[in-house]
């Protein structure tokens, strides 16, 4: 099966070591990293949500006008766009772009957060269970050739039917994320890809398991399975860990510039890498847990330090795992978007498909 590398487009120039110097939506800065991913052989990228950030369906628009092959990964949370609106949006979106829009779906792990949009679904279970019927509706409206009526606890429809149908041929690609079981079974029943964040080869066996348990449940394929992590590289070992440490002190002196403090709510995605961390700064063969441990884990935030060989190598190990996207990004974003096409990608690229002949696995 091909590998994928997904990036990650943000609105503005920043990081955990980099302080925002411009605006908030910095339409010349998210052109050149989306431009950069597309040059660096990037398949898709993700534009993110949160309750107080610019629309991440613009942006994705944005993008998909100012590039040519590059896919988006547009997350949305259910509960503030009615299911049928948002599955016409994105169709329309499809359609315009040659098939080149995927979802994620996120069902927001902080209800402080999500209260900042009007969110009233304090109980986690519960948004997992709305999501659910989201996904449910959000097919139909993609799928149904005459209208269809759906009645569930969060969404009633009647005679919903969208003239618009996406370019994709049975919907548009589906990513869901989350740490939390109930996320699991969410994830069994509606995605094409389940998102992980860093974890390690124990946690992702773990949990490549259990959705594949899911999607037997509901008589589904196994959903492919998406891993996003932070490559630190430098062309030798010895060098790459001391990047991360002069990335750690940065990013632990400027903690009050960039606001990437530890908060006092963990998702269940964040307290599974804190585990990682409590367990050792290294894990496996590579995996830095520094940085998720300063910030709170609530994003991408473990690393694997080392040579480009050595972190596709690590690729080619989670690949064995049945993880087939990796989703990365560096703590300066566009230089390291720019690098990873240069060698890491290419690398990860050749290693598997060479694994992958090996096998007699036929490259799709
Ligand atoms: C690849 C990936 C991307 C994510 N992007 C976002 C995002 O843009 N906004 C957000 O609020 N949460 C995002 N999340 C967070 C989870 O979806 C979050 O953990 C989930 O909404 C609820 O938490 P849980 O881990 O407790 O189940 C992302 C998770 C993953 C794995």
């Amino acid at each position: 099966m091909p590998v994928e590398f997904i990036g990650f487009i943000t609105n503005n120039n920043a990081s955990e070591t980099i302080v925002r110097s411009g605006p908030v939506l910095d339409p010349p800065y998210i052109e050149t990293v989306a431009k950069a991913h597309e040059l660096a052989g990037f398949d898709r990228a993700l534009l993110a949500f949160h309750s107080t950030t610019p629309d991440a369906l613009q942006v994705a628009q944005h993008v998909l006008t100012i590039t040519k092959t590059l896919k988006v990964m547009i997350a949305q949370r259910p509960g503030f766009t009615a299911p049928t609106l948002l599955a016409r949006q994105l169709a329309t979106l499809d359609q315009f772009y040659g098939g080149r829009v995927s979802l994620h779906v996120i069902t927001g792990g902080n209800a402080i957060e999500l209260r900042q949009d009007g969110n009233t679904l304090d109980d986690k279970d519960e948004r997992y269970a709305r999501t659910n019927e989201f996904l449910d509706v959000v097919k139909l409206e993609w799928t149904s050739e005459k209208p269809f009526n759906y009645s569930g606890k969060y969404y009633n429809v009647e005679n919903g039917f969208s003239q618009v149908k996406p370019l994709q041929k049975g919907g548009i690609y589906t990513f869901v994320g989350g740490g939390s079981d109930a996320a699991i079974e969410v994830a069994g029943k509606h995605a094409d890809t389940f998102a992980l964040w860093g974890e390690s080869y124990a946690q992702v066996r773990d949990v490549t398991t259990r959705v594949r348990a899911a999607a037997a449940r509901c008589g589904r394929p196994t959903p492919r399975f998406s891993l996003s992590v932070r490559p630190i590289l430098a062309e030798t070992e010895e060098k790459a860990w001391k990047k991360a440490d002069a990335i750690l002190e940065r990013a632990t002196a400027l903690q009050d510039q960039t606001g990437y403090r530890r908060p006092n709510h963990a998702t269940d995605g964040a307290k599974r890498l804190l585990a990682l961390a409590d367990q050792g700064a290294r894990i496996d063969k590579r995996l830095w847990t520094e940085v998720a441990k300063l910030t709170g884990a609530n994003s991408n935030t473990t690393a694997l330090v080392g040579t480009p060989e050595q972190v596709a190598e690590v690729f080619g190990d989670y690949y064995d795992l049945g993880v087939s996207h990796f989703l990365i990004r560096g703590f300066d974003p566009l230089v390291d978007a720019i690098d990873y096409g240069r060698a890491l990608i290419p690398l990860t690229r050749n290693l598997i498909a060479a694994r992958d002949e090996q096998r007699g696995i036929a490259a799709e």
